[in-house]
């Protein structure tokens, strides 16, 4: 399974790669307003601070000005992941761009049939958004599982499951357990999924009796 990081904040992603376990970063217009600064800077330090693949969002919502802004997007970096929303127009822009050799991440994906369609258009990732699904009284989790059950069930398809909007270590569990492809969360989940009390706990044991021991390494 790989880790993206959600994150537009550099010293964040930064101190987050230094642990050996990202994979990819993964960033939306919602994320980017609350960093402020310059779009392209603070894209182009992204995709310098990571080897792996880093999703930038189009603004636009019709199909011309998707295909506008996607080609500027897609010249910032070779590890760009164009993000586009799974509508209509969307699909239109999955389709051109994958046709002509570029990765395309499908966002906002809330039903499998969006999932099936993003397949369909060549899409290299889909993002179905597990905590906001929870928030409207569905259950996002079984979305995951859901597409990956259609995805197995034609391995021609070659879209890899990004679980997004992952709100707490319980959704990473579980997308793991369904075998989403992808998970990507902010820091803060990913430090707390590796918390433990019994870790703490057992570790204060051992340091505490190999002082008294007086042994040395
Ligand atoms: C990532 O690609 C998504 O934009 C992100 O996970 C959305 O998370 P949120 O629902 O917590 O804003």
């Amino acid at each position: 399974m790989k880790f993206f990081i959600d994150s537009t904040d550099i010293k964040e992603i930064e101190e987050l790669n230094s642990f050996g376990i990202i994979d990819g970063v993964t960033t939306n217009p919602s994320l980017f307003a609350k960093t402020g600064g310059d779009f392209y800077q603070t894209a182009r330090d992204i995709c310098a601070s990571v080897y792996g693949d880093v999703s930038l969002e189009v603004s636009a919502t019709d199909y011309d000005n998707m295909l506008k802004e996607g080609e500027k997007i897609l010249g910032i970096a070779q590890n760009v992941v164009l993000k586009l929303p799974t509508t209509l127009d969307g699909i239109k822009a999955c389709s051109y761009f994958s046709g002509n050799g570029y990765r395309v991440n499908m966002t906002l994906c809330f039903s499998a049939n969006q999932a099936l369609i993003a397949a369909k258009a060549g899409a290299a990732y889909v993002s179905p958004f597990i905590g906001r699904l929870d928030d409207s009284g569905q259950d996002g989790l079984e979305l995951i599982s859901d597409i990956r059950e259609i995805y197995d069930n034609y391995p021609d398809f070659d879209t890899q499951i990004l679980a997004a909007s992952i709100r707490n270590p319980y959704h990473l569990y579980q997308a793991s357990m369904i075998g989403a492809d992808v998970a990507t969360m902010s820091a803060r989940i990913i430090k707390q999924a590796l918390e433990h009390p019994l870790t703490d706990k057992g570790l204060e044991i051992f340091t505490q009796d190999w002082k008294k021991s007086g042994l040395k390494i």
